[in-house]
């Protein structure tokens, strides 16, 4: 089992005056980052921010942190360190994927996108319409929210060059079918990109397992500093003309990434294997090998504690008559996250938020940037839904707190 106490002692948040008070349940929207993170950022900080790969000892270090941070999250993901791309965030290396992707299709080939992602993984797709891309909406069900394998079979056709879809919704927290994405996209000849955003707090992306094209996901929201990772297959990336100044056009970092990397950003993510280390040493005996491994062996315990927790909040959301609750009403490991969206009834949804934030219990308020998805759900995106997101530090006892402030507040 996992040992949320020790769990928790990694991370300052939970003993810091102001942040221990709070129950925190907004963590898809940013995540608390343990000790370990932000001591690598602030060493970074005061003993090397110069620019890295250098000739100074400083800089030569900033450089060979990076590379370290590189080489790691290779490893974590099962991938060549080539693959990597370290960029600002999701949004920007998907719109920059986007554009590269442009160049290598012609007029009249077709890009699907669903109306459940964020709209970082739509907009700069839709975009390409003006380019003569033909844009097909895998829509979901508007009453569950969930999206149906058949009807991605029939937009499919002989133009379809790529399936964009999410491993997991930050809304309806439905972790999606992906093999059965990826079968259909094999059978059309369509690459997939898969936006992991809301997936990687809970699972571990294993590019080989995944089987998808490209995948991308934001170290923020999973205990890191401000990153967004995206992985290419290699041979998909080398299919796509560089986005990097010319010069830069063979090297694997940059051809991805136009600006300059985050020297600290990048350097400090060391700090969140560390942390991965540090809970393996405590939980398990003898050591996994890979840092792949010791991850997986990790998110497991995460998966068990992170469903007991979604599970309490869905046993009083479940046909409670005074909620509309949007997504499946029981959690279970690689089924759904703890990313727990809903709406009450017959209260304004921001009165409700507002007594909740009053009783320090931090939930999600807004649509979260899925304005389609929300939409299509028949629900006003502005103010949009309650969003309860939990990882693996939150406890029984907060989801108790969340409980009662709830009850309080709707019943
Ligand atoms: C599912 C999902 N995708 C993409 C993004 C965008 O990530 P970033 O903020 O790194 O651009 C978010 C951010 O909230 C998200 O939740």
């Amino acid at each position: 089992m996992l040992d949320v106490d020790f769990v928790r002692q990694q991370f300052p948040s939970f003993s810091n005056e102001s942040t221990s008070q709070w129950a925190f349940f907004e963590n898809a929207g940013g995540s608390y980052v343990p000790k370990t993170v932000s001591d690598w950022l602030h060493r970074f900080f005061t003993e090397y921010k110069v620019q890295p790969y250098g000739l100074s000892a400083m800089s030569i270090r900033a450089g060979e942190e990076m590379d370290m941070a590189y080489a790691k999250m290779a490893q974590l993901m099962n991938a060549k360190e080539e693959e990597i791309t370290l960029g600002p965030s999701t949004t920007m290396n998907m719109y920059v994927i986007a554009q590269a992707v442009k160049d290598t299709l012609v007029e009249g080939d077709e890009i699907i996108v669903t109306n459940q992602d964020h709209e970082a993984n739509i907009g700069c797709w839709r975009r390409l319409e003006q380019s003569g891309l033909i844009v097909k909406e895998w829509g979901i069900d508007p009453v569950s929210g969930e999206l149906g394998v058949d009807e991605l079979r029939d937009l499919v056709s002989e133009r379809t060059r790529l399936i964009c879809f999410s491993l997991c919704s930050n809304v309806v927290g439905t972790m999606n079918d992906v093999s059965a994405v990826t079968d259909i996209a094999r059978d059309a000849g369509a690459l997939v990109v898969a936006d992991g955003v809301s997936y990687a707090p809970h699972c571990v992306i294993d590019v080989q397992e995944l089987g998808v094209d490209f995948v991308l996901f934001s170290t923020y929201k999973t205990f890191g500093t401000h990153i967004g990772v995206l992985w290419g297959e290699a041979g998909r990336l080398a299919q796509l003309p560089s986005q990097s100044h010319y010069f830069n056009a063979n090297q694997s970092r940059y051809r991805m990434n136009p600006t300059g990397p985050l020297h600290a950003e990048i350097a400090a993510l060391n700090g969140l294997f560390e942390y991965y280390d540090t809970l393996h040493q405590q939980h398990f005996d003898g050591q996994t090998s890979d840092l792949s491994g010791r991850a997986k062996d990790l998110f497991g315990l995460f998966a068990e504690h992170e469903s007991a927790l979604a599970n309490k909040l869905l046993d009083y959301l479940r046909d409670n008559p005074k909620v509309r609750l949007i997504g499946k009403d029981r959690a279970r490991p690689g089924e759904r996250a703890a990313t727990i969206s809903f709406i009450p009834v017959e209260k304004p949804v921001d009165e409700v938020a507002e007594h909740l934030a009053r009783k320090k219990v931090g939930v999600g308020l807004g649509n979260f940037y899925a304005v389609r998805c929300i939409e299509a759900l028949g629900i006003p995106s502005e103010p949009g839904v309650i969003r309860v997101s939990m990882v693996h530090y939150n406890t029984a006892q907060e989801v108790d707190r969340c409980l009662t402030a709830l009850a309080e507040a709707i019943e």
